[in-house]
């Protein structure tokens, strides 16, 4: 039997196959200019509207406030672990949430730039919550207070928008950007790489405050001052062209959809069809996160047998089911169903879980 292909990658992860067919049909000549969008001059007339054009549908997508500046930039969330302390610490202390490997990550970068506090930690939980906002400790010289929304490796998602009052709010969306309304307002500075659940790896989104620019110091490298790139609109040099172009046919593909809210019900319900298959297998599987910080797309789970790991993965992919094996500090599975998978595609995995635990179980 011939089974579709679903590709459960962490990231670069699946885009809407719309979009890819729609970047097919305009690869070599884009609506009649004669041109790629790779081959275009990025200040020439084609190639600013559809930037133009692709900020526009993000901000009706994310109702973002006219305060606020979107800014398309290269370096990936791992140089936003650098930029977020060079612009907003300012010689202050800055506060950092830790919930997994990524927020970690970012809050050891900032420490090379200046008095770091982890306000709050999950290492200690053998549950791996979000530490309940009343349990941090803030100060009022926090400078800002960064958390990671959604962890990637370990499949830890915030239940909760933490309230900050004046502290700027500052998130590493890498993983669930878009997934779910956002209240922009609530936030200083929101940053995500694009590969998964944006468009192509080598843009990073940052979305931030426009009273947050212009804190860096003479120190800081222009390229790395979100005031240069948002006084030049994303073009003080040459931004990733193509990726862009990609996003936004994507932004366009989450309107067609009907936007955010429905997007949240459609990963919602293929979530709850996952970790349902998970928990109903009397044990065969198991994730061992908090029920209610269960990432809705990375969900990471392990075989009470390790031994059957390598049959599951060969299996799976003879199933068509790929990219399904866990991040290599954690192990295990794990499968990531960001926007562009389709209901089916976790339903043929839900299919096979089970299949395989009844044959090996
Ligand atoms: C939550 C999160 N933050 C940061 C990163 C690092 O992103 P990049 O590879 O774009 O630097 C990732 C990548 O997987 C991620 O999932």
């Amino acid at each position: 039997m011939k089974h579709e292909i679903y590709n459960f990658s962490a990231g670069p992860a699946v885009l809407p196959k719309p979009v890819l067919a729609q970047v097919q049909e305009e690869l070599p000549n884009w609506h009649g200019s004669g041109m790629s969008v790779m081959e275009m001059s990025h200040r020439g007339a084609e190639y600013t509207g559809i930037i133009a054009q692709a900020e526009a549908d993000l901000r009706e997508l994310l109702a973002i406030p006219e305060n606020y500046r979107v800014l398309f930039l290269q370096g990936g969330a791992s140089q936003q672990f650098a930029m977020v302390p060079m612009n907003l610490l300012a010689g202050g202390k800055a506060a950092y949430v830790e919930t997994g490997i990524w927020s970690r990550k970012a809050s050891s970068e900032a420490k090379r730039f200046g008095e770091i506090d982890i306000v709050a930690s999950n290492a200690e939980a053998a549950d791996h919550a979000v530490p309940r906002q009343e349990t941090w400790q803030l100060r009022s010289d926090h400078r800002y207070c960064h958390i990671a929304d959604n962890e990637t490796v370990d499949g830890i998602e915030f239940d909760f928008l933490p309230e900050l009052g004046d502290l700027p709010l500052v998130s590493d969306a890498s993983s669930n950007i878009l997934s779910r309304p956002l209240d922009v307002s609530r936030f200083g500075l929101i940053y995500a790489g694009a590969q998964k659940n944006i468009g192509p790896a080598g843009l990073t989104l940052v979305i931030v405050r426009d009273d947050l620019l212009g804190q860096a110091g003479p120190q800081v490298p222009t390229m790395l001052d979100y005031a240069v790139h948002a006084e030049n609109d994303s073009m003080y040099n040459t931004p990733p062209t193509f990726a862009i172009y990609v996003a936004g046919l994507v932004f366009r593909w989450l309107l067609q959809q009907g936007g955010l809210a429905v997007m949240a019900d459609h990963n919602a319900r293929k979530a709850a069809l996952l970790y349902g298959a998970i928990d109903g297998s009397s044990g065969f599987y198991r994730n061992d996160v908090a029920v209610a910080n269960r990432s809705r797309m990375n969900v990471p789970f392990f075989l009470r047998d390790s031994r059957l790991d390598a049959a599951f993965l060969q299996e799976a992919a003879s199933w068509g089911l790929l990219q399904l094996k866990g991040h290599r500090l954690l192990g295990g599975m794990r499968a990531s169903i960001y926007n562009a998978m389709p209901e089916t595609g976790v339903l043929a995995l839900v299919d096979f879980l089970n299949d395989f635990a009844r044959r090996h179980g």
